[in-house]
């Protein structure tokens, strides 16, 4: 096991509202010269890749010093965007060209109305803008989709629109819930979701590009994804460093279980121990849940997501129909 990548949250704000979204909206940015210390300190301890996302990157105020220094110090990087603003993000990133690997744009149909009533009027056209910059600029990029009930059925044309956009592949993953409402409206059901996962294998072996899921059900039991593997560490805009991005500042959530260490005060070091610690605890947990054929244990993420404490809405009447109730 050794570390390999970073993922950094640079900020917590965002100019988009997707219902789904698992990140409560806040309004700190990541403290450059704590990054540049855990840039530094990663490095030592093996890392050679960072991911950037947030919140939306495009609205950190010291991009550029962050892309020339992750340069700098020898790192390649992605970034994952929702494109609104790639017109802003384009010169930063070709000017570093040569340590960026990919960028990742966040789409939720190959259909503009679609993709537009979940992320916003011209949120479409601009990743569609941001997919062609990229391909005259030749920087490789891919689509990032949650799978949801919304869309789980054009998996192909998702597929089809990133091989004629020139873009290098598609990741699905599933949908993440974060209240009893959304859940019930836009989760696929365990059948649904092995039918989406098998269709990702199908799609990838047809087009000429790459399909892949994200923390399937079918993936090895024991090491299931790069996190829980211990490759991959997330660093939280606060400076925090969480069992995976995915969990930090979860939405609704009051539970911090996935917080390992506060890099305001010790050093990369000593949290990463933290970080190991806890990802085998979670790997093991995982395992006892699935010999015991506990059904959420099939589907890592929604296992993690349960099993830290993201979801205390569970079983409670969400706010809104309290109200309407009352
Ligand atoms: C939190 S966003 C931050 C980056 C940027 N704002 C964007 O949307 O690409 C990172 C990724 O998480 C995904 N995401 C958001 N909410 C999710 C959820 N409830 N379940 C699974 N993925 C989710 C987004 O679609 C995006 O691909
Ligand atoms: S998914 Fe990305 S763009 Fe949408 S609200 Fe969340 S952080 Fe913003
Ligand atoms: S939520 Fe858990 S299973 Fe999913 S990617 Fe993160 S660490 Fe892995």
């Amino acid at each position: 096991m050794s570390l390999k990548k970073l993922v950094v949250e640079l900020t917590n704000i965002c100019n988009l509202q997707c219902d789904y979204c698992f990140k409560e909206a806040g309004t700190s940015h990541l403290d450059i010269g704590l990054l540049q210390r855990l840039l530094e300190e990663a490095r030592s301890w093996g890392a050679s890749k960072v991911t950037y996302t947030g919140g939306e990157i495009a609205l950190y105020p010291q991009l550029e010093e962050v892309f020339q220094r992750t340069a700098a110090l020898g790192y390649r990087y992605a970034v994952v965007t929702n494109g609104w603003h790639f017109d802003r993000l384009l010169p930063l990133l070709s000017r570093t060209r040569s340590a960026l690997k990919h960028v990742f744009f966040s789409l939720d149909s190959a259909s503009e109305p679609q993709h537009d009533s979940v992320r916003g009027k011209g949120s479409y056209r601009r990743i569609m803008g941001g997919a062609t910059s990229c391909v005259e600029h030749n920087l490789p990029f891919s689509f990032l989709v949650v799978v949801n009930q919304r869309n789980y059925q054009e998996m192909q044309s998702l597929a089809e629109l990133v091989s004629r956009l020139g873009g290098k592949g598609v990741t699905f993953g599933h949908m993440l819930p974060t209240s009893n409402t959304l859940d019930q409206q836009l989760s696929l059901t365990d059948q649904q979701r092995r039918s989406a996962e098998a269709e990702s294998r199908r799609l990838n072996g047809l087009l000429d590009i790459i399909v892949s899921f994200s923390a399937s059900a079918t993936n090895e039991g024991s090491v299931c994804c790069e996190p829980l593997a211990g490759r991959t560490v997330s660093v939280d805009c606060r400076g925090r460093v969480s069992l995976c991005c995915q969990l930090a500042d979860y939405r609704g959530s009051t539970n911090r279980k996935d917080i390992v260490a506060d890099l305001n005060v010790v050093t990369f070091g000593t949290a990463y121990a933290g970080f190991l610690s806890l990802a085998l605890q979670q790997r093991m947990r995982r395992n006892n849940a699935l010999l015991s054929g506990d059904p959420m244990a099939k589907h890592p993420c929604d296992f993690c997501v349960s099993t830290m404490g993201k979801t205390e809405w569970r079983g409670k009447l969400d706010p809104a129909y309290t109200t309407a109730g009352a």
